[in-house]
């Protein structure tokens, strides 16, 4: 799908992402699983949900979300923790009750059981209804990097010194601050989702949209496994598409 620019992304996502809430399970005998991603680029889809739920059309009382990924090592308050990001951005906002946001720890005593709870906390929902998307500059989805496995599930990754680069932005333009390992979902995470949706905007990730759509399904540009999905939805703006 391709829109003019990034808001009109923001708003379509915003309204399909709400749809699906609103048409799922009205008995309300389970919740709602959502993936959610951080990122500049869903910012305004998490801007138009917001408007959705203070305008009374829509509620996440009866969602549980999980996050894609968090930074190792950075404190839980950092301003730049996608914990701070997250309850800054979007849960603060709307009424989703704390208890069913879930977001890896970074800080967590032993990474590979966080891990793998993670992964067992999901199933036990029954897996994830709609996973929300971005990517980076270099085609990673979620933390997944190139040369990640496609069949890769929750673990620690190292970033690419471009994520480290392109994320530099958000530590005052200090490498030397950004943190060198993430907590991220895998591919095979992201692919076992009955639906995933992803946000690409701007220009720079026009070489990453275009090999992960034009190009094989490969472990170099992860969000291209993406083809192998029954039901995964890109949507971007103008920018985006210039090397399609
Ligand atoms: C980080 C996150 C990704 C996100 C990417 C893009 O690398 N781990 O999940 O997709 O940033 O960020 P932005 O939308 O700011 O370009």
């Amino acid at each position: 799908i391709i829109r003019d620019d990034a808001s009109a992304v923001g708003e379509y996502i915003g309204n399909y992402v709400a749809k699906r809430i609103l048409d799922f399970n009205p008995t309300q005998e389970r919740p709602f699983v959502l993936g959610l991603p951080t990122g500049s680029s869903p910012i305004p889809t998490y801007k138009h949900l917001i408007k959705l739920v203070k305008a009374g059309k829509l509620s996440f009382k009866n969602v549980v979300t999980f996050n894609m990924d968090e930074y190792v090592q950075l404190p839980e308050d950092h301003p730049e923790s996608y914990h701070t990001f997250m309850f800054r951005e979007f849960f603060s906002h709307v009424d989703i009750p704390p208890s069913q946001v879930n977001i890896l720890n970074g800080n967590a005593k032993d990474l590979i059981a966080e891990c793998n709870a993670y992964e067992a906390k999901i199933k036990s929902y029954g897996g994830v209804e709609l996973f929300l998307g971005g990517i980076g500059e270099d085609g990673h989805i979620a933390f997944n990097e190139p040369g990640s496995s496609l069949q890769s599930r929750t673990r620690i990754k190292t970033l690419a010194y471009d994520t480290i680069l392109a994320n530099a932005r958000f530590f005052g333009n200090d490498i030397s601050k950004v943190p060198r390992m993430a907590l991220t979902v895998g591919v095979q995470t992201v692919l076992d989702s009955r639906e995933v949706v992803v946000v690409v905007t701007g220009q720079r990730k026009a070489l990453a949209l275009s090999q992960a759509i034009e190009g094989g399904v490969n472990h170099l540009w992860t969000l291209s496994a993406l083809q192998t999905h029954p039901w995964a939805l890109i949507v971007a703006d103008e920018d985006a598409t210039a090397e399609l």
